[in-house]
């Protein structure tokens, strides 16, 4: 054989080996587990040597005319001599026998002292334990092992040299076992393209005996209580699929299953017995005919089974395949059509935290079902609230009481969002117990000083992580802590809403009143959202207060449609030729037209019409036509009120007469991505003239006399969003007046605040071909 480099390095001078990592690799078992690796250590000329022990001769006889195996016996003794590991891939109860043939061999001086011995068993505590009965003191090269792999086949004929690849491998190292067996077992089993978990046999087998056993034991056991049934023919005639994918697993080997059982015993009689309450709580349910904790229960397990991947991975909880995906957009010039904008991503968040909070249901409707609102939904539901939906738009929330959130079981999980983790934070400073909140790599790199500070100030116990203040987040409950928050006055350096609605949300379980002053005007509808509920709030100017110990009662929202989404399209409008576009029931918040007084300033052509209240929120119809824009410099104060909008307002200045300077504007750089540094740096791609100052932009407008929207004002080009909404849009809303085809990367957080766009952006006569990261690969 020649076995090939896979880039091992040897232990002894880290540098890389151009020899394979085993001189002789003896596999005792050539059941599907044993005979794929046996087959995946060939395949990646990991050993000089591969050897075989297994009773049944004809898989022996054909691993050695197949060329796998270089010898292969049914007694260990025959094949083992000069192993430097042996791999047990029998069943858990014949490994002590197994055992007892290596300290022969061992004994004998067949086999060194150091010769790595490990397992592939489905429960460790058991495995150790024979070891220690054959061998009283154990080798330093026993470690046991166990690859999380499987497939429905079993059998020498079922092997597939790819079945541990992307899968894990739990290394319980021992006290006894040599440092360097441990690495190189870890070099053998992601050679083999698994990844390895290091554990403790006992947390194994009880994590184990909750995601695999139990399930088998109940699959098995279903099918043995319909099979038993009088009339069991009828039974499993009518038995659809549920039943089917329910008790799949049970027609795995039994034999291999009782061996399981039997020696996981404890803990899976432990799992057993927390299934059965459990079992019973949900009988109690039903006879009662409580509703809501029903509803509660399974919309939970669904949620939980829907995002679990999603949650383990840090990644999206909608479509994977959308992972790094890119817009591919052709230049189109005109835009027309009425269209429906996706709920508010803002009021989306406080509707579920208010009617979580709340006495009473609260049904909500125009809920926006991105990525983010969908993280704050998530860690409600964590926290024992009943949540019906989201089903288009539309949730029922059943509302604890402001006393009645559970711990979460896990850390929260705030995904890109971080409207969620500060204003989560503030109402988890006042609950009675512990709480961490995690986010994904983005939110990870941003400020959460800015709330963990003030919330201090009122006696919150709360950790933010390394020396920039970020999340992860850790709270300590009111019943560690033992005195409950205080009411504060707070003077916010910086006009930022949710800094304002995680105080206030704090103040409502905190000692007396909580104030809030704002330097400038910042989106108000927590304040709107908090009257609404019925708790008084006393606004003053810029100044905003609570008094805590109030009550929320729960009713009806609804969401009125994103102005900050509608923005893209309004800028669209105006940029293009011969364009007009209708965006219905926007909400038009004073606290967040900063867009339209913008775009208004710069000549474009903006009308309001069928103005009415949503939800105590004000809302109209948007008609924005194809304008002649002119470049201003943005006044200060309408910042606060557009701050989402820069990156389409920058696209906007770019195809106005002149320039436009934007100053005061320092917290786009701590927005999902520096928005000042990255829109510059995709605006110069495009041929934009464009100058970053410490907080703000001047833009270089390159329309001269352009009366129609003829010209193109930018070339084409490859764009890196950096994972950021709002630049991908923007840039795509750019192509209106690109010479060429713009491809932007990195648009899968688009789901977060605005799931549909591309396909909104194509009916209104963009042309947007969307190309997920599988299809580049
Ligand atoms: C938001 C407030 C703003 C905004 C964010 C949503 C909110 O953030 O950028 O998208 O819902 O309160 P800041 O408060 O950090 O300005």
């Amino acid at each position: 054989m020649s076995p090939q480099n896979n880039n091992i390095l040897d232990l002894n001078t880290s540098k890389p080996s151009s020899q394979p990592l085993f001189k002789q690799v003896c596999v005792i078992g050539l059941g599907l587990i044993g005979a794929s690796l046996a087959q995946a250590i060939k395949d990646k000329g990991l050993s000089a040597r591969i050897v075989a022990v297994d009773r049944h001769e004809p898989s022996i006889v054909e691993g050695i005319e197949q060329g796998l195996l270089d010898a292969g016996s049914g007694t260990l003794n025959d094949v083992v001599t000069g192993s430097d590991l042996i791999v047990i891939a029998v069943p858990v109860q014949a490994v002590q026998t197994v055992f007892v043939d290596i300290k022969a061999a061992m004994d004998n001086g067949l086999i060194a002292i150091d010769c790595i011995i490990t397992d592939v068993c489905s429960t460790k505590a058991n495995i150790i334990q024979a070891a220690k009965e054959v061998f009283t003191i154990l080798p330093i090269g026993f470690i046991p092992a166990h690859p999380i792999a499987g497939a429905e086949d079993s059998g020498y004929h079922a092997r597939r040299s790819d079945l541990f690849s992307n899968h894990s491998v739990i290394i319980c190292e021992l006290p006894t076992t040599d440092i360097l067996v441990t690495m190189r077992l870890k070099q053998l089993w992601e050679a083999v393209g698994a990844s390895v978990i290091p554990m403790d046999a006992e947390r194994h087998d009880k994590i184990l005996a909750h995601t695999s056993h139990l399930p088998h034991l109940l699959a098995f056991n279903l099918v043995e209580q319909l099979a038993s049934h009088d009339n069991n023919l009828d039974m499993f005639r009518y038995a659809a699929g549920g039943f089917r994918d329910f008790t799949r697993i049970a027609a795995s080997d039994p034999k291999m299953w009782h061996d399981i059982f039997v020696a996981n015993k404890s803990a899976v009689v432990g799992a057993l017995d927390e299934y059965s309450d459990y079992l019973q709580q949900v009988r109690t349910l039903i006879i009662n005919n409580d509703s809501t904790a029903l509803m509660g229960l399974l919309g939970r397990a669904q949620a939980a089974r829907r995002h679990f991947d999603h949650m383990l991975a840090s990644t999206p909880y909608t479509d994977t395949s959308a992972m790094s995906a890119s817009y591919i957009i052709s230049p189109s010039q005109t835009v027309t059509g009425t269209i429906a904008i996706p709920g508010d991503k803002s009021i989306s968040h406080r509707s579920i935290m208010l009617g979580s909070l709340a006495t009473g249901v609260t049904h909500v409707t125009g809920f926006l079902e991105g990525e983010d609102a969908l993280a704050t939904l998530q860690a409600f539901r964590d926290m024992g609230v009943t949540i019906e939906g989201p089903d288009k738009g539309e949730l029922t929330i059943h509302g604890v009481g402001m006393y009645g959130l559970k711990p979460s079981k896990t850390p929260l999980y705030m995904g890109n969002s971080g409207t969620s983790m500060r204003l989560l934070s503030g109402i988890l400073a006042a609950q009675r117990f512990d709480s961490v909140l995690i986010g994904d790599t983005s939110l990870n790199k941003r400020p959460m000083e800015r709330i963990a500070a003030p919330l201090r100030e009122m006696g919150a116990v709360i950790r933010s992580t390394g020396t920039s203040g970020t999340a992860p987040l850790s709270i300590t409950g009111r019943d560690n802590v033992g005195t409950p928050l205080q009411g504060i006055h707070y003077d916010m350096p910086v006009a930022s809403a949710q800094v304002k609605s995680c105080l206030l949300l704090a103040g409502l379980w905190a000692q007396g009143t909580t104030t809030v002053t704002q330097p400038e005007i910042s989106r108000d509808h927590t304040e709107r959202m908090l009257s609404a509920f019925g708790y008084p709030v006393d606004v003053d100017g810029n100044c905003i207060s609570v008094k805590g110990g109030g009550q929320l009662t729960g009713g009806n929202i609804a969401v009125p449609a994103d102005i900050s989404s509608a923005a893209f399209f309004m800028v669209a409008a105006a940029i293009s030729k011969n364009s007009e576009l209708t965006l219905t029931q926007v909400g038009i918040n004073p606290t967040r037209t900063g867009i339209i007084d913008i775009l208004k300033l710069m000549q474009a052509d903006i009308t309001l019409s069928n103005e009415t209240h949503v939800g105590g929120e004000p809302v109209a119809d948007i008609t924005i036509r194809s304008s002649n824009l002119i470049g201003i410099n943005i006044p200060e104060h309408l910042v606060p009120l557009a701050i989402d909008e820069f990156p389409v307002l920058f696209v906007a200045a770019s195809c106005a007469r002149g320039r436009t300077v934007l100053t005061g504007a320092k917290e786009l750089r701590v927005k999902e991505s520096d928005r000042i540094a990255v829109m510059a740096e995709g605006l110069q791609t495009l041929g934009v003239k464009c100058t970053v100052t410490d907080d703000g932009m001047i833009i270089e407008g390159q329309s001269t006399n352009d009366r129609d929207n003829a010209h193109t004002v930018f070339g084409g080009g490859h764009i890196v969003s950096h994972h950021d909404h709002r630049i991908a849009m923007s840039f795509a809303v750019a192509s209106l007046r690109a010479s060429e085809q713009i491809t932007i990367e990195g648009v899968e957080t688009v789901n977060t605040s605005f799931p549909g766009f591309a396909e909104l952006a194509t009916q209104i006569g963009m042309a947007i071909k969307v190309q997920s990261g599988a299809d580049s690969a």
